[in-house]
Formats: structure tokens, C-alpha cells, sequence
């Protein structure tokens, strides 16, 4: 496999002002290109950063066939570029695309295409603890038929954008109890482009009530917490942490999976069970509920400060020696090459 690069005359990093990064919207030098056409993926380009052209009748545009992952680069204080744990994100990419009738993409071009696309932009990639490269593989269906059915040609790629935190502010959420993100047999395991959109309203709806966040339920019941659309979700009662299993309806999160493990090795009991909103609201009321956490890759561990159901308004306390702390560091100094790495997450990147 040989990958055709195209080198640009100069880079536009001198314009970005990496200390007020809004997130997702400042892109790097480059993007990684490979065409699936006539039943096999052609030779990987890299190319400057650019628009594309697609035929307005492209299946992405009209079905929404389209899958992503999130991934992120670190560089250590000796100029080291690491990934965390990216053969999980090459695996999940492939789960989704499946699940939506694509092309599975080969493991050597999403590794040599991943790596070298990170060579040329290294200097995107700050160092210190906070700094990132967000990385976003994603695949589109590009064939110009508008028939409801799989297409034949589909675009994957790899794009870039220097990133810090996700939610800048503090976070409160509703949890959800009319609307739903996904069912069962439905794609909710999957990182469907659609899935994402579906929860554009009902959040701008939360968001009018003054809520960055909703916590998705059981699409049946609406009783049980499921995640929170862009993170798993964790709570904390006394010491126990609890996170609901995985399902064909909740993102298989490799932050989520991180933080049981860390959990484990911390011995810090933890339940991966069904978690009822009514006993969550218990749990707030009595004052057992210590904290209540989102994990995921582009916010790492982030608290949330009150939730609100049925009308009801809880906040959080404020904790000392909390566990969306202690996980956050832990994950970091791993990500960051600062910290022992027992479980093998982290990827050289060289
Ligand atoms: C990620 O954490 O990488 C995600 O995919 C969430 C995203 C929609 C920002």
C-alpha cells in the first residue's frame, strides 16, 4: 500500500490562535482521501485541507449513510506522539459501517494512512496536558443514485482539528422523557452520523430550559438512564459508581470501558448495571448521590453540576476527592505518556 501525497507551499498554523480554540472548528494542513469504487478501496491520497466535490445525489445526502469515530493525538515532553487505544476505534468504524450496509475499511490504510497523516501535522499537536488533536475518521456514501438502498461508491476519510475542551462551561442536563435517541435492533451502538442529528432538537429544546445536555433513557419506559448522546454517563452513590451496560442501543464508549477498568485497578467498586431514574432521584434527595459524570473522548470525564426530571431540580454537591477527578488524571497521565501504562492503551505514534 502506498499512500500518493500532496504536499502544500506553506501551512496556515501561524493563524490559529491555539488558546481560544472553539471546539471542531479549526482544521490543520491536511486530510486523508480513499475512494471505494468497483468493490475495492483505491490508493490512499493525502492532500491539503479542502472542499470536496459530491454529486448532489449522493446516498450521505439523502439517507444519512454515514459513520464516524473521534480520536484523539497527545504530544509528551519529549515531543512524543501518542494515540489512546486506536485499534478500538479502527474496530468500532468497521462495527458501524457494517451495521449500515458499507464497505468495512482495511486496518493497514487506516493505520499507515492515520500515522502519516500525524507526521505531517505534528506541529498541531501541542504539547501540555489539556492540548489535543481531535481526529475524525468518517465514511460517506458517494454514489449518485438516490434509490433507497446501499451504495456502491463511499469516500473515507480522515480529517484534524487542534481541540481543548469540549463543554468549556459547567453542565446540567434533563433526563429525557418524551423523546428517544434509539431503540432496540436500531443503530444506537453505532457511530451513525444520523444518530447524532436525531438529537439536535430535543437538546436545543434542553437547551432553552438552560440544560447543555439530555440524558437519553430506555426508549420504552423512559425509566432507565441510558448515555448522554456525545459521552456514557457514570454516577456515584457513597462510593459506588454504576453505568448502564452496553447495548445495540448505547455507544460502546472506549472512555467508558477506560474508566471501569481504572475503576477496577483503583479498587473502587463499580455496578455496569440498569440504573432507574427513580433511583438516582433517591439517591439526590437523601444525599448519597455524590456525583454524576460523562465520559468520551472529546470530553474526556466531564462533571455534571445538577439534573433535572419531571420538573424536579437537583444540583450536586461540591466534593472533594472526586472520582471525575481522580479519572481524568489517571486517563491523562496515561494519554499523555506521564503515567505507567499496565493495559497497553497507548500508541506510539512513529
Ligand atoms: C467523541 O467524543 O469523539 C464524539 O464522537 C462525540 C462528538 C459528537 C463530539
Amino acid at each position: 500500500m502506498s499512500i500518493n501525497i500532496q504536499k502544500k507551499a506553506s501551512s496556515k498554523i501561524s493563524n490559529v490562535d491555539f488558546n481560544n480554540l472553539v471546539f471542531g472548528t479549526v482544521f490543520t494542513d491536511y486530510m486523508f482521501e480513499c475512494d471505494f469504487v468497483n468493490g475495492a478501496w483505491k490508493q490512499p491520497q493525502i492532500k491539503p485541507y479542502q472542499p470536496l466535490t459530491i454529486e448532489p445525489s449522493a446516498r450521505v445526502f439523502h439517507y444519512g449513510q454515514a459513520v464516524f469515530e473521534g480520536m484523539k493525538a497527545f504530544k509528551d515532553d519529549y515531543d512524543q506522539i501518542w494515540m489512546f487505544r486506536p485499534e478500538d476505534n479502527f474496530d468500532r468504524i468497521n462495527k458501524s459501517a457494517k451495521r449500515l450496509a458499507m464497505p468495512e475499511f482495511p486496518k493497514e490504510y487506516f493505520f499507515e494512512g492515520l500515522k502519516t497523516l500525524l507526521k505531517l501535522e505534528k506541529d498541531w499537536i501541542k504539547k501540555g496536558i489539556g492540548n489535543t488533536l481531535y481526529i475524525r475518521p468518517f465514511i460517506i456514501a458517494t454514489q449518485g443514485a438516490i434509490s433507497a438502498s446501499p451504495a456502491n461508491e463511499y469516500k473515507f476519510m480522515i480529517i484534524c482539528s487542534p481541540a481543548q475542551a469540549y463543554y468549556p462551561g459547567e453542565v446540567r442536563v434533563l433526563f429525557a422523557e418524551k423523546y428517544s435517541r434509539s431503540a432496540d435492533g436500531g443503530v444506537g451502538f453505532a457511530k451513525a452520523a444520523g444518530n447524532y442529528a436525531a438529537q439536535f432538537y430535543p437538546t436545543v429544546l434542553a437547551q432553552k430550559q438552560g440544560f447543555q445536555q439530555v440524558i437519553w433513557t430506555d426508549a420504552h419506559s423512559h425509566q432507565y438512564l441510558e448515555e448522554a448522546g456525545t459521552m456514557n454517563i457514570f454516577f456515584r452513590i457513597n462510593n459506588t459508581l454504576i453505568t448502564a451496560p452496553t447495548s445495540d442501543r448505547i455507544l460502546d464508549g472506549i472512555t467508558r470501558k477506560s474508566v471501569i477498568q481504572l475503576a477496577k485497578d483503583n479498587h473502587i467498586n463499580i455496578e455496569v448495571r440498569r440504573v432507574p431514574v427513580k433511583e438516582i432521584k433517591q439517591a439526590a434527595k437523601n444525599g448519597t448521590l455524590k456525583e454524576i459524570f460523562g465520559a468520551g473522548t472529546a470530553a474526556v470525564i466531564n462533571p455534571i453540576k445538577g439534573f433535572s426530571h419531571n420538573n424536579e431540580k437537583f444540583e450536586l454537591p461540591e466534593i472533594e476527592n472526586s472520582y471525575a477527578n481522580l479519572f481524568k488524571e489517571k486517563l491523562m497521565n496515561i494519554q499523555y505518556n506521564k503515567a505507567e501504562d499496565i493495559h497497553n492503551w497507548r500508541y506510539k505514534v512513529n
